[in-house]
């Protein structure tokens, strides 16, 4: 399938999004959205594919959603046009999905990635919210997001303030996974991605929803659901043969189902 402001590739069972506005920093148009949001829901309907990446230029993950579009809007257009709609489907996909961040993560760009389960970041990454400068607030879950990720005080400040941060910073406050020298951040990420896509697809998906648990539900909820999602995973083929493969001391080959 051809993409307007997306590349896709699929590598092994890693499928990688990358954007692909240059000359606006990817920032994150309709027609973006439309593209990531078809492309991930598709990766994530194959089950030849485990993990999918998303990633941006060396410049720019993304530098937020695309204010030029936005300009003119009236707060019913707003709320008629559902224009962040689509990221919902997105930050609903079941596969887990890791952002590689190298360079701007502003706006709605640093609101992508903490749609993904994981955040790489390249040491040249800066992250913020600076909707405050524009006269508005996030818009595509960075209040919250952010709040849960790096705790009310520190979110406060860079919603507040409109701050970025760079990639250590981020890292210390808990919103990046991890820094990697901005060199080696796409390597890298092939790396970790390949590792996750060559796990059970069942258990990543249980893995996924447990941890959302956790964010979305009290704890004794999250808890009844790990259980549950627990016992689940012993009827799969893949349970009998991780264990075999464990008590054989061999690699276990997963089939996904
Ligand atoms: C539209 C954008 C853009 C954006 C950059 N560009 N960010 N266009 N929307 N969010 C465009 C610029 O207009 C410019 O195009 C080109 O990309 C290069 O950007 P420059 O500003 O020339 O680059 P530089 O001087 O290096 O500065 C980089 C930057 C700056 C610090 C990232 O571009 C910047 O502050 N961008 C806006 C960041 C921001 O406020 N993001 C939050 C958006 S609101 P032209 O053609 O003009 O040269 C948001 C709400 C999300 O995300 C929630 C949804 C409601």
């Amino acid at each position: 399938t051809d993409y307007e402001t997306i590349l896709i590739e699929i590598r092994g069972r890693v499928g990688w999004i990358t954007l692909n506005r240059p000359e606006a920093l990817n920032a994150l148009n309709s027609q973006v959205m439309a593209d990531v949001v078809d492309a991930a829901t598709r990766f994530d309907a194959d089950d030849g594919i485990g993990a999918i990446v998303v990633t941006g230029s060396e410049r720019a993950f993304a530098a937020g959603a695309d204010i030029k579009e936005m300009e003119s809007k009236s707060g019913l257009d707003m709320l008629m046009g559902d224009h962040f709609g689509g990221w919902a489907r997105f930050a609903a996909v079941r596969t887990p999905v890791i952002a590689a961040v190298s360079g701007y993560a502003l706006g709605g760009g640093c609101e992508l990635a903490m749609m993904c389960d994981i955040i790489l970041a390249a040491d040249t990454a800066k992250f913020g919210q600076p909707e405050i400068n524009l006269g508005v607030i996030p818009g595509m879950g960075g209040t919250q997001r952010l709040v849960r990720a790096v705790g009310y005080y520190k979110a406060a400040e860079l919603v507040l303030t409109g701050r970025l941060m760079d990639a250590s910073e981020a890292e210390r406050a808990g919103l990046v996974s991890r820094v990697v020298p901005a060199s080696e951040l796409l390597e890298e990420a092939g790396r970790v991605a390949d590792t996750i896509a060559a796990k059970s697809l069942p258990s990543l998906y249980a893995a996924k929803a447990a941890m959302d648990a956790a964010l979305e539900t009290t704890q004794a909820e999250g808890l009844r659901f790990e259980r549950q999602a627990f016992a689940a995973l012993f009827d799969t083929e893949d349970q009998k043969e991780g264990m075999a493969a464990f008590r054989e001391k061999r690699a276990p080959a997963f089939g996904n189902h």
